[in-house]
């Protein structure tokens, strides 16, 4: 029986993966790498280094600057980023996203966070959500990042659950991939084209409650 809910963040309670994504298209320019749909795709869970390792490998150019430099690439992204996200507000929950969360919390549910983004807890402010979330993975703990399933196993522990009683809620190929992994029930946000290996997939959010997951869950 599922008896809790693992979130990742960006890209799943608001648009933020947009944010991140414009901040490393402005890198990837700055560095001379075309921007496209697949290096966009691929970027969506990454964390910080390994995108940019992801971005510079796109480009041919994974060795051409040092760890020094790199760590200049990453941080005047994340500088960039930062900007972006002081102007989210409750508005910017995505639909239905909140209504989710209290159904969770009144029917006694458990929930936690694993998003790989140092900047979950300044989010989580914005939005108003910090209540919700009191278990929260800190990325710096993390040896491996997504699509290894380290975290989704780290959030299932926090709220003391057996990785079978968890959902696991994520937009990015590399989240479901952890999901999965870790023996979690993965529900995809965004194209089931594209998120081809989750357990299922919603288009719009206004559409995840429980009742929709465990009909899916039935099939
Ligand atoms: C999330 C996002 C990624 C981002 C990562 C690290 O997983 O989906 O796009 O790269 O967090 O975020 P940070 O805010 O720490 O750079
Ligand atoms: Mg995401």
């Amino acid at each position: 029986d599922i008896k809790g809910v693992v979130f990742d963040l960006d890209g799943v309670i608001t648009d933020t993966a947009r944010f991140h994504a414009q901040a490393w298209h402005a890198l990837a320019t700055e560095l001379g790498v075309k921007w496209d749909d697949e290096l966009a795709s691929g970027l969506k869970g990454l964390s910080r280094m390994d995108s940019l390792e992801l971005i510079l490998k796109h480009g041919g150019i994974e060795a051409k600057y040092n760890d020094e430099e790199k760590q200049r690439y990453a941080t005047e992204k994340n500088t960039n980023y930062k900007h972006l996200i002081q102007q989210l507000t409750p508005d910017d929950i995505y639909p239905g996203m909140k209504e989710f969360l209290n159904e969770l919390k009144d029917g006694g549910y458990k929930m936690s966070l694993a998003s790989a983004s140092k900047n979950a807890p300044t989010i989580l402010e914005h939005l108003e959500l910090t209540d919700y979330f009191k278990k929260i993975v800190d990325p710096a703990s993390l040896h491996r990042g997504k699509p290894d399933p380290e975290i989704f196993i780290k959030a299932a522990e926090l709220i003391d659950l057996k990785p079978e009683e968890c959902l696991g809620l994520e937009d990015a190929v590399a989240g479901i991939a952890g999901i999965n992994a870790a023996h979690e029930t993965s529900v995809g946000i965004g194209d089931s084209d594209v998120l081809t290996e989750a357990d299922m997939v919603f288009s719009n959010t206004k559409n995840v409650t429980l009742e929709n997951i465990k009909t899916n869950m039935e099939k």
